[in-house]
């Protein structure tokens, strides 16, 4: 008999990207024998055993012929287990018991086990938008039926919790209804500026990080209030915009962390803890999921306790602070991810946290503190634009009732000093004073006459490199933004060089 042919589509994830992949199945006369072929990895090559025994549980057995699973373009790399239900359909196809004309009009994606029910897989966002750009529908995991829909209001999507249901949906005999796009979940309680008590100066100091986009750095005993305040700083930035939620929702999805299928809508926020391995922090690993950096984008990246940080973990965030992308190297080729995130680091100002504090005395003070803090390595330590002491509240001030500004008061005045910015950097690449360098930096943030002498004469005493200068420049740059004034003054100098150490 003549042989027979059937693909479907799928993807192989590059980065964020869900690069097309065919699947075509042939099954010719011949030696009876089932090759994978087209660079699959090993999770893809067991999929030959998990489709084997999910067409057994459809009382079906593999025809006893020679099978050829061909995953084209072969020199594109195939990782993942999402590339079970493609074969399998294809392998419908090719047997005859699915149309292979109506599976050549998806895209697949889904791991099967053994009784065939298919299961949740990473990267079923991704792949639903590139399925919609190639105008196919998307079949995938039951589970993932959610996340798949936001890819497009018309787009047929399939999502089937077993092989049998959607054979019987093919067959005409159970129709699969289009899955319902889950509630974004706005509810989500973000925590308000409101409840820190007193601490203005810390309160200032996040308001100006946020208006210009500065990483910050704070330094201070344990329970000065460091981590409530870090927590507070997504409630004050800018709500997504539809683009960056659908980015950032992709990266979630790709990392498998999209719970019940939602559009991620807030800010991220993400402070994974310093034992944390590299690849959990800046991404790679088994089948290369984006790390903490990635699931940060467009967000906030809380770094408790820097200095415990593993040193080689924290060389590996330069890099993507400066570019916004995180690249992962795998063996034989790397993939990037974006990274683009507002960092805010915490730290004791030495071991035990309470360094210059006079009720206690310590007899390791002061080289303590100051070997601690040299953990921070200096091209690190220039990546922060603030830098800022926090002490704690006295005791009294936390009984008094909560006095300050709500989160919601301080975004309204964060998001018009970045409107400032984007309007005046538009067109230079530069989205806000935090990235501004150069040229750019040069004339826009020049101070006037009593401003820069104030300037020099900073520089001298702290003896600060050029990068710490330029840092002073942005950061009162965007004092300057959040005042609505035109030029950079003498004052705005003033507090920026506050937000420096010495
Ligand atoms: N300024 C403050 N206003 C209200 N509560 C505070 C303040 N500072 C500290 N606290 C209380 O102390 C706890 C410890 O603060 P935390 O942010 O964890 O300190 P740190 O991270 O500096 O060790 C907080 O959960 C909060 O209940
Ligand atoms: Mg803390």
């Amino acid at each position: 008999m003549a042989s027979q042919l059937a693909k479907i589509r799928t993807v192989a994830f590059q980065g964020v990207e869900a690069v097309p992949v065919d699947v075509q199945v042939l099954i010719s006369p011949g030696v009876v024998a089932l090759s994978l072929v087209g660079l699959p990895d090993k999770a893809v090559a067991e999929s030959r055993e998990r489709v084997r025994g999910a067409l057994q549980g459809l009382g079906l057995a593999l025809p006893a012929k020679r099978i050829t699973i061909n995953l084209a373009p072969a020199d594109l790399q195939k990782e993942g287990s999402h590339y079970d239900l493609p074969i399998a359909l294809a392998m419908l196809g090719a047997m005859g018991v699915l149309p292979a004309s109506d599976v050549a009009e998806y895209f697949a994606l889904g791991e099967l086990s053994l009784d065939g029910a298919i299961t949740q897989v990473s990267g079923v966002l991704p792949a639903a938008i590139a399925a919609n750009t190639h105008h196919a529908g998307l079949i995938c995991p039951a589970a993932n039926g959610a996340e798949a829909v936001w890819a497009g209001d018309d787009m047929r999507v399939l999502a089937p919790a077993t092989l049998l249901s959607l054979v019987n949906h093919f067959k005409g005999s159970q129709v699969l209804s289009r899955p319902v796009v889950a509630a974004a979940n706005d509810h989500r309680a973000v925590p308000d500026l409101r409840d820190v008590k007193g601490q203005e100066t810390a309160k200032r100091a996040l308001e100006v990080a946020a208006a210009g986009g500065h990483h910050m750095l704070m330094i201070g005993p344990p329970g000065a209030g460091k981590s409530m305040l870090a927590s507070r700083l997504p409630g004050i930035l800018p709500p997504l915009t539809a683009a960056e939620a659908l980015e950032v929702t992709m990266i979630h999805s790709l990392a498998g962390q999209l719970p019940e299928g939602q559009l991620v809508r807030a800010r991220p926020y993400r402070d994974p803890h310093h034992s944390a391995s590299l690849p959990a922090l800046v991404g790679g690993g088994l089948r290369a999921k984006p790390g903490e950096i990635s699931l940060a984008h467009q967000g906030v990246l809380f770094l408790d306790e820097l200095p415990e940080f593993q040193r080689s973990t924290l060389e590996a965030l330069r890099q993507p602070l400066e570019t916004g992308k995180i690249m992962v190297a795998r063996a034989n080729y790397h993939i990037t991810y974006p990274a683009r995130v507002q960092l805010v680091a915490a730290m004791n100002p030495c071991r035990c946290g309470y360094l210059a504090d006079p009720t206690r005395t310590c007899g390791r003070a002061p080289q303590c503190g100051t070997d601690y803090q040299a953990r921070i390595s200096g091209p690190l330590l220039d990546r922060f634009d603030i830098q800022l002491d926090v002490t704690a509240v006295q005791v009294h001030q936390l009984a008094e009732p909560a006095s300050g500004e709500t989160s919601a008061v301080v975004a309204a005045r964060v998001a018009r000093a970045r409107m400032v910015q984007q309007q005046r950097y538009a067109g230079t690449g530069v989205a806000l004073n935090a990235v501004a360098d150069g040229e750019v930096l040069e004339q826009c943030a020049r101070p006037d006459d009593a401003g820069q002498q104030l300037l020099n004469a900073g520089v001298e005493k702290m003896k600060l490199s050029a990068r710490g200068y330029h840092r002073i420049m942005r950061v009162a740059r965007t004092l300057a933004d959040l005042d609505g004034s035109d030029g950079v003054r003498r004052l705005h100098i003033a507090e920026a060089l506050g937000f420096r150490r010495g």
